[in-house]
């Protein structure tokens, strides 16, 4: 499969993209940073630049990529501000979260939909994360990353009604409490467990899992 990642120097992102490069498919991994380009490429992953809050950089890596057919796009990047208080939040964070974690995914999903097209498995994957579901928040806080999922969540299911005429499957997953730079030492998996879970979502995802918001284990969760 041709596969694109984005977040692909780091964390949950670099894991899925060693994964599938070590499964022989062609993973083209989205960076930020020189260093995070030259590591990927180390390992014979082709890197692209990309970042979420430039509209003219999603418009460029889809122009870079024109002509390209892509089974498979993993949304992985993502950003958290650690405002887990009501007077911490602020404008520019959650703003920020915004383009990031759920504006961004969507231009970048809507720029490469030709490319989709053209592949053969034609999954659009987005790593979200289970503190964007509000049925399931008891604890509260973190307005901005909480509200910037929610966002991600309804955007993945609006993609998955409206592209499904086209056979596209739109797979919406936690990747778990993980041990990245983002979820910290203390998280309950490494990135290896949270990837082969995420892999095998993605492995079954059809027609029927289109929409639907699961664990990286396959439990269902709440909106
Ligand atoms: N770790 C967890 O426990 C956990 C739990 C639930 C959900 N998630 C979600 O899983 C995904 C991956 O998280 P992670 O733990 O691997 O995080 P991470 O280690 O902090 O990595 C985040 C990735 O996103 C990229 N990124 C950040 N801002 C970007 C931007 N403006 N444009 C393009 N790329 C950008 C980063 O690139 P740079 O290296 O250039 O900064 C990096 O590759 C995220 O969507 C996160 O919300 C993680």
């Amino acid at each position: 499969m041709n596969i694109l990642i984005t977040g692909a120097g780091r964390g949950i992102g670099l894991e899925l993209a060693s994964h599938y490069q070590a499964l022989g498919h062609q993973v083209l991994g989205t960076v930020r940073s020189k260093q995070h380009k030259a590591a990927l490429e180390t390992k014979g992953i082709r890197a692209l630049e990309l970042d979420l809050t430039q509209q003219h950089s999603v418009l460029e890596l889809a122009e870079a990529l024109k002509g390209q057919a892509l089974d498979l796009i993993v949304n992985n990047a993502g950003v958290l501000h650690a405002e887990a208080d009501l007077d911490e939040v602020d404008a520019f964070n959650f703003a920020h979260c915004i383009q990031v974690n759920s504006l961004g995914p969507l231009l970048l999903s809507r720029a490469l939909l030709p490319n989709l097209l053209a592949g053969k498995a034609k999954k659009l994957a987005f790593i979200s994360s289970l503190m964007g579901s509000v049925g399931d928040n008891g604890s509260g806080g973190y307005y901005s990353y909480r509200a910037s999922k929610a966002a991600l969540n309804a955007v993945a299911k609006s993609l998955a009604v409206d592209l499904a005429p086209e056979g596209v499957r739109v797979g919406l997953y936690h990747p778990g409490w993980v041990q990245t730079d983002m979820g910290g030492p203390r998280a309950l998996i490494d990135t290896a467990t949270s990837v082969a879970g995420l892999t095998q979502r993605i492995e079954e995802l059809d027609e029927a899992a289109s929409g639907r918001f699961l664990n990286y284990d396959g439990k269902p969760l709440p909106w």
